[in-house]
């Protein structure tokens, strides 16, 4: 199975990569929530061969994303069926207005990283 990455990049000496899942462990078309410790939970997404990490709590309540449906590269939020654009984060369906965080997706022979801010 090719797991590569599409948005392949190697890591950058100056930043600090989180890793956060192997890539082959994100099913096709699918996504998986990932925990770290001082941060909110991550939705990793891979769609066509590309990975996404997004917030994986939704702006409008206490769902995890990665448990939505996708469709057409929008995650379908389990509790009320609003809607995001997994590249974006932008809100698509309602009740859905907010905003949905987006990272960046780093993948390097075949782990997923993402840099995330970091707390002074
Ligand atoms: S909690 Fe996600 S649409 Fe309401």
């Amino acid at each position: 199975m090719n797991n590569a990455c599409p948005r392949t990049e190697a890591p950058v000496q100056s930043r600090t990569l989180i890793r956060l899942c192997k890539i082959e462990d994100i099913p096709e078309g699918s996504a998986l929530q990932v925990t770290l410790p001082e941060h909110a939970p991550l939705a990793v997404f891979r769609i066509a061969g590309e990975c996404f990490v997004t917030d994986d709590t939704c702006t409008h309540g206490n769902a995890s994303l990665s448990e939505g449906d996708i469709e057409d590269g929008l995650v379908i939020c389990p509790f009320h069926s609003g809607s995001f654009d997994i590249r974006t984060g932008e809100p698509v369906d309602r009740p859905c207005t907010k905003k949905l965080q987006t990272y960046e997706a780093i993948a390097d022979e075949g782990v997923l990283y993402t840099a995330l801010p970091m707390h002074e």
